[in-house]
């Protein structure tokens, strides 16, 4: 995972680097570190940690013309000063941040030690900028020779990668990427440009981004860029304005996993506003146009689309979710096959990968997605905004509704008559009915080692929502399943006083209840006549409202269990690598 930043600028200073960078750790946040070329020298500042603290910018000059800037999410060795990038070269006069996998680094650190370059980090990136020195040894260090010196590099190296490189002396930065998302920023003022992971490092900065596409190799400057192709001839091409909601909400909680609970019912009204009904259709019609429809996502947006699946089925469409890491081993793609790819960050690799596997089997191949100008939604045949904007916690909250509740218009879009319009209000309802409530269950529920949730249609995939939000911030074993299905063996693990979350929506589930309640088992339920209480209405309304109490109470028991909540352990919000 880890978020890259190079900036070519007149006055660039470290609380520039630091505060863009800043906007990129929820990709990683286990080490941060910082290059400042003067011209004369390449200073580094790195460290282990998060950004403020694993980087002292006193310790960096004031001024300089290029900055490189990392942060972390470790792969290959652990997280320590040493592995913080930016990484160099023997001499210190070649600086690089990687975001991606070397696959090949070991054979390749093996050659060039022989040759006698020392390292000092058991990373894979550091390779780089050793195969840079080397191929420039004895060479002139202009432009023309880096290029051909990073054209030789990529044909080393395997894997997955994003590459922003720095050299001394030099007042610009050459970026290459394959796999991994790198573009380029371009700022108005006509005296700063800057490569990044992601838009959102300098969308405050400006509008304009290109997206570099793999193989092709660019250098920014601060009053200009250039993009070249595998042969190294220039490209012409223009930047692409875009648009990202960034508004801050007049919720701001103590975290933003809570402002972004609290946010959702702007989140959908933002939505159903600028959600474009053309491009819907166009996604309607081609799920009419196909036999079968293959959703494809993972984690958060895979249990959205599990719902999503549900809603199509409803409409009478034959559709599927699959989670994007099995799609080759469960899918056979095929021209009758529409694949969706369902992502909030637009980058996962798992969905990247599945989609490449389907168009190269001729499936059709569209998108729902959160973050403009990402992978996803450039690779795929047509795609489909969800408005939910900006989503800083690493738990998806907002971003999960407004996935549902984009399945949600296309299903009435083929016939269903499910209203949504109520469904802002009803979650607004729903937070301000039961957070009171929740907050006094998580102490009860703090201390707790195991909890199931249980649901049956609509509410199986947001049971497993709910486990997912209850592991990852709380860091509590839980299990989401269908009701019917814990007869059949996890029945076994009830004991008394074992917590079991009821989405009762049906009569059923009140026999499941009872069976489990005999067993000892301490039901809590959430229904619309409980204590936790959602408001009456349609399958969708119920299921989101239902699934906001379960955002809260993973809330509410981290914050009791003193979970650090937006920046969860071992945790990255964009999962760029297989
Ligand atoms: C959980 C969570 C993850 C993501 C998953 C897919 O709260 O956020 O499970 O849902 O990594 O990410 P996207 O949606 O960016 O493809």
């Amino acid at each position: 995972m880890c978020g890259i930043i190079g900036i070519t600028g007149n006055k660039v200073n470290p609380e520039k680097a630091i505060n863009m960078l800043s906007r990129l750790d929820y990709r990683g946040y286990d080490s941060a570190g910082i290059a400042l070329n003067t011209g004369e020298r390449v200073e580094i500042e790195k460290g282990k940690g998060k950004i403020q603290q694993a980087i002292n910018k006193e310790k960096l000059p004031n001024r300089s013309e290029v900055a490189l800037s990392h942060t972390r999410w470790s792969t290959h060795g652990e997280p320590s000063q040493e592995n913080a990038h930016p990484h160099t070269d023997c001499e210190g006069e070649i600086a690089v941040v990687h975001n991606g996998i070397i696959h090949n680094h070991d054979e390749l650190k093996e050659k060039l030690e022989k040759k006698g370059h020392e390292f000092c980090s058991d990373t894979d990136t550091e390779v780089i900028p050793h195969l840079i020195e080397e191929r420039l040894n004895g060479r002139e260090k202009n432009r023309k020779e880096v290029l051909k010196t990073i054209k030789k590099v990529k044909e080393q190296i395997k894997g997955e990668y994003a590459v922003v490189v720095s050299l001394k002396g030099r007042k610009e930065l050459y970026g290459f990427k394959k796999d991994s998302p790198l573009c380029i920023g371009i700022n108005p003022d006509g005296e700063e440009n800057y490569f990044s992971s992601d838009i959102y490092s300098f969308s405050h900065l400006t509008n304009q981004s290109i997206a570099l596409e793999d193989g092709e190799k660019a250098l920014i400057t601060p009053k200009g860029y250039q993009i070249y192709n595998g042969s190294l001839q220039k490209i012409n091409r223009q930047p692409e304005k875009f648009e990202w909601n960034q508004e801050k909400t007049n919720k701001e909680e103590e975290h933003h996993m809570l402002s972004e609970i609290k946010e959702q019912p702007e989140a959908v009204k933002r939505l159903l506003k600028k959600q474009n009904e053309e491009g819907l259709g166009r996604l309607t019609q081609l799920i009419k146009n196909h036999e079968r429809t293959v959703l494809t996502a993972s984690g958060t947006s895979y249990h959205a689309s599990l719902l999503g699946a549900h809603l199509l089925q409803d409409a009478g469409r034959e559709t599927q979710a699959i989670i994007a890491s099995e799609y080759q081993n469960y899918i056979k793609p095929g021209e009758k096959t529409l694949t969706i790819g369902v992502s909030q960050s637009g980058e996962t690799m798992d969905v990247v990968k599945a989609l490449k596997h389907a168009e190269q089997r001729n499936s059709t191949t569209s998108s729902i997605v959160n973050v403009p100008k990402t992978t996803i939604p450039r690779k795929t045949q047509h795609s489909v905004k969800i408005h939910a904007g900006q989503e800083i916690a690493v738990a998806s909250t907002k971003t999960f509704t407004n996935q549902v509740t984009t399945f949600a218009r296309i299903s009435n879009q083929l016939g269903e008559q499910k209203n949504i319009k109520k469904l802002p209000i009803k979650i607004e309802k729903t937070i301000n009915k039961n957070e009171e409530t929740i907050k006094d269950l998580s102490k009860q529920l703090k201390e707790e080692k195991h909890i199931y949730i249980i649901g049956e249609g609509p509410t199986y995939p947001i049971a497993r929502e709910i486990a997912l939000k209850l592991k990852e911030i709380p860091y509590i074993h839980a299990e989401g399943m269908m009701g019917g299905e814990l007869k059949h063996g996890t029945l076994a693990l009830i004991e008394n006083n074992t917590p079991v979350i009821s989405l009762r929506t049906n009569d059923k589930m009140l026999k499941t209840e009872e069976e489990i309640r005999s067993k000892g088992a301490k039901i809590i339920p959430i229904s619309t006549e409980t204590e936790l209480e959602i408001p009456e209405g349609n399958k969708i309304e119920k299921a989101l409202c239902t699934n906001t109490i379960g955002q809260l109470l993973s809330y509410y028991t981290a914050k009791e269990r003193n979970c650090p909540i937006d920046r969860p352990r071992n945790l990255a919000k964009a999962v760029t690598v297989q």
